[in-house]
């Protein structure tokens, strides 16, 4: 562990940050664009194909200054040189975090437990490469002989969110001969639903599992067996064509019937959520090939390498990470929307929640005090333009600060007539409407009556970043999910959190376990616990 901080709040930077937002507070961005013509192309900072523009935010160089001087203060170079290193920062679970040697170069070196990491992960890049051509190329046959045109995922959380969000970002780029499916939900709905209109002859099941002991996933992956043997003859055989395994865990994945040569191993280095570019994107690298699957962590690496070794001040994520704690913490912003403006990004907020807010929704520190500060936001969001006519209303006149993160493509993949210039507009008109607003006289201007004004002005001064890249590639794919992979540790390290454990899903996991049987049970049982818990197991129980 990095050498001890002061408490935050006791950092000097913190105290100025405080007595810095009391002046800064009501400072609007009318005035701050109209003090500095250069602001729009000043407070922005460029890499792997992402340009950031945070010049709508409610900053002065002072607070970017004081920001820079809290990150210092809080030990975050040594931190980040800590994560690279593969020292154990995953303290609670003993781990290193090591998602960043999923993307190292062949040749690299980052030594766990004496142990160079970057052959083995490797190797199984090689091993998913041989077997993606083998599936694209229909030379991998099932059980009847016929060629492979479905593939289902079954996983969660990480090992369902990122698979699901990378398949649909990247479907330009997919083999189109080939369908995919997600199953994660262990309502039986999902997995009926998927494969409904599909061949078992035809389809083969990744099963996605870190732990491979997930209720969920392993509920699934036994219908799916259960699906694939009744149509193929019952013969067991048929797994061996029709199953292969992503998980950590060999013995279990041989335990479930899956032959381990089938397996796609990775390590408990890398946590579930940061999980996409490990074996878990198999379902990825089956869509887009392995070439593109290379481009997709080139992307990433370049993002790792410009967060490990770029000064802080045009450094991206340590930018964005700060750019969080300041509303989180001084305005006390409770969410933060991320807007992407390109419909293959629609499931890019879902894969955020989990990536944010299992990192960091946490309430002690990484010394076990509880924490006297607001931790992780909120993050949600939708695709625009959909948003805008929805719930764009209450970010630009309710009562909440919500800060926004629009993310922007300069080309469409999909050129149709004149639909990306309007798209582009509305990201830029939105940014700008946000920032700056309507005032009454304004609004009087255009001949509104009075009683009207008031409920047709727009303050502004509400926050945003624009992100904006040329085309949505694999490799821009890549360098974004790092953006925010590496903007949640700045903002971990500020707070002092574990970013990496997730013990607060354990409860009702364990509470789970207990009821299932309470459910199952021919008899009535007594039960033990509230009186509401108590009075629902009944009524499910009666089908009521
Ligand atoms: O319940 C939360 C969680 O542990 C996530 O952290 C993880 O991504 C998900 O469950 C799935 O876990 P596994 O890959 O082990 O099935």
């Amino acid at each position: 562990m990095a050498a001890r901080v002061r408490a935050l709040t006791r950092r000097p930077a913190w105290k100025a940050l405080q007595a810095h937002y009391k002046q800064v507070r009501t400072r609007h961005l009318r005035d701050l664009f109209a003090d500095d013509a250069q602001r729009g192309e000043r407070l922005t900072a460029e890499v792997a194909g992402l340009y950031l523009d945070y010049s709508k935010n409610r900053v002065t160089d002072e607070t970017v200054e004081l920001l820079l001087q809290l990150a210092e203060e809080s030990s975050l170079r040594e931190r980040i040189d800590a994560m690279f290193r593969g020292e154990k920062i995953n303290v609670t679970e003993g781990r290193a975090v090591l998602h960043v040697a999923l993307r190292a170069p062949r040749g690299a070196s980052i030594v766990v437990d004496g142990d160079n990491v970057v052959p083995h992960v490797h190797a199984v890049l090689d091993k998913m490469a041989a077997f993606a051509t083998r599936i694209r190329g229909g030379e991998w046959k099932g059980h009847t002989g016929k060629r492979i045109r479905n593939v289902i995922n079954i996983g969660i959380g990480g090992s369902d969110l990122g698979p699901v969000m990378a398949y649909e970002a990247l479907r330009h780029y997919s083999d189109r001969a080939l369908t995919f499916r997600f199953v994660s939900n262990v309502d039986g709905t999902d997995f009926a639903e998927a494969v409904r209109d599909l061949d078992p002859a035809e389809t083969l099941f990744i099963v996605s599992s870190k732990t491979f002991t997930t209720l969920e996933t392993m509920t699934n992956a036994q219908s799916a067996r259960d699906w694939s043997l009744q149509a193929l003859g019952g013969d067991t055989a048929a797994v061996a064509k029709h199953f292969v395994a992503v998980s950590t865990n060999g013995t279990k994945v041989a335990e479930f019937g899956i032959d381990t040569a089938n397996m796609f191993e990775f390590w408990d280095w890398v946590g579930g959520r940061y999980s996409m570019d490990s074996a878990i994107g198999l379902s990825t690298m089956l869509a887009i090939g392995p070439e593109n699957f290379r481009a997709l962590l080139d992307g990433f690496q370049q993002m790792d390498e410009h967060f490990r070794s770029a000064p802080f001040k045009r450094n991206l994520p340590v930018l964005m990470g700060l750019l969080t704690v300041w509303y989180s913490n001084f305005f006390g912003a409770q969410t933060v929307a991320v807007l992407p403006y390109d419909q293959y990004l629609k499931r890019f907020p879902a894969y955020l929640q989990q990536l944010t807010m299992e990192s960091n929704g946490k309430r002690v520190t990484l010394e076990g005090k509880a924490v006297t500060y607001d931790t992780g936001p909120i993050y949600w969001g939708e695709p625009g333009t959909n948003g805008q006519h929805s719930f764009y209303q209450l970010i630009h006149q309710g009562t909440r600060l919500v800060p926004c993160d629009f993310i922007a493509f300069s080309q469409s993949l999909n050129p149709l007539a004149r639909h990306h210039a309007m798209l582009l507009a509305n990201v830029l008109a939105q940014a700008e409407a946000l920032a700056f607003g309507k005032t009454a006289d304004q609004v009087r201007a255009e001949g509104t009556p009075d009683w009207l004004v008031p409920h047709r002005v727009f303050d502004g001064n509400r926050p945003s970043n624009m992100i904006l890249a040329e085309r949505l590639t694999p490799a821009l794919l890549g360098a974004l999910v790092a953006l925010y992979e590496h903007s949640v540790f700045v903002q971990g390290v500020i707070w002092q959190l574990d970013s990496f454990d997730q013990w607060g899903v354990e409860l009702g996991k364990v509470l789970a376990q207990r009821i299932i049987p309470e459910l199952e049970s021919r008899e009535e049982r007594e039960l033990g616990h509230d009186s509401s818990t108590n009075n629902l197991i009944r009524r499910c129980r009666r089908r009521g």
